[in-house]
């Protein structure tokens, strides 16, 4: 019986996973980019995808994204079937995509990079409602940002971050995908962006964090799934799972006892 508990600690309570992907995979041209891909993320968890440049990360992204078709496998979302085929269709569903770009226009302001395309009202444009919804989604994440009305080419890397996440919110998604969001960030800068990542969690998201710092991943995710070569190799509970085990998974140093085992115990939860 102590096996059944352990599995059960493997994943939270008794909740379904908002998103399971099964077996997806993806070929450019001769390139395999991902192979028989599972992935399963649960309400109010931080799953970083972490993985050697090449591993497929940012494919698998695109995928969830709407950018890319996958050319197999599977997606269920809120436990029901779903296609994505463009990214509107990824973002209907409920998957809001933040990638490494920010893609925020610069001359423009907070509120209106906020609501940038989906302007409440229909044509006419309510900038009173925009300005106190952006001071409201900014203040449940706690975030740092001077004035709503500053052009935000005046923020700080964090802070134009803290703005590309709360634009992501706009459209109330399930699922936050943050494509590296400490990269080019400072201390302080990365410190915010992971309160706000675990602000995320509070408000019962699910949020997969691309990440290459390992401190990062270890101060903030709730399991980190291992990619290598487009496969998986290896999900951990980061609680349980020590630096040197997670480096060993991506780069494929040795058949690894930890990693192969913490990855079939989490395929057979699924
Ligand atoms: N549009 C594309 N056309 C052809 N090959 C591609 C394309 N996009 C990705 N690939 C290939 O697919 C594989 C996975 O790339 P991907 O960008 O998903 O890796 P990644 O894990 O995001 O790496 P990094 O950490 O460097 O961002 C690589 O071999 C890459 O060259
Ligand atoms: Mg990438």
């Amino acid at each position: 019986m102590a096996a059944a508990t352990d599995l059960e600690e493997q994943q939270p309570a008794t909740r379904e996973p908002v998103l399971s992907i099964r077996n997806i995979s993806k070929g450019f041209g001769a390139v395999r980019a991902l192979t028989d891909i599972d992935l399963d993320v649960y309400p109010g968890e931080v799953v970083a995808l972490v993985g050697d440049n090449g591993a497929g990360k940012s494919t698998l992204v695109k995928i969830l994204a709407g950018v890319h078709p996958a050319d197999s496998g599977t997606i269920t979302f809120n436990g029901a079937p779903a296609t994505i085929t463009s990214p509107t269709s990824s973002r209907e569903l409920g998957i809001a995509t933040v990638f490494q770009d920010l893609a925020l226009c610069d001359n423009l302001d907070v509120v209106s990079n906020l609501f940038l395309g989906r302007e409440p009202g229909r044509g006419t444009i309510d900038e009173e409602y925009m300005e106190q919804h952006a001071w409201e989604l900014l203040r449940q994440l706690s975030a740092k940002i001077p004035s709503v009305r500053i052009a935000v080419a005046s923020l700080s890397g964090g802070q134009r971050q803290t703005v590309a996440i709360a634009r992501s919110l706009i459209g109330e998604p399930r699922i936050v995908i943050l494509d590296e969001p400490t990269a080019a960030l400072g201390v302080a800068q990365t410190a915010e962006v992971l309160n706000l990542i675990e602000r995320l969690r509070e408000r019962g998201l699910g949020v997969i964090l691309i990440s290459h710092n390992m401190a990062d991943v270890q101060a903030v995710a709730d399991r980190v799934v291992v990619l290598r070569l487009g496969r998986n190799n290896g999900v951990f509970r980061t609680a349980d799972v020590s630096y040197e085990d997670i480096v060993a998974a991506i780069t494929g140093a040795t058949d690894n006892p930890v990693s192969t085992r913490a990855g079939r115990a989490d395929e057979k939860d699924a």
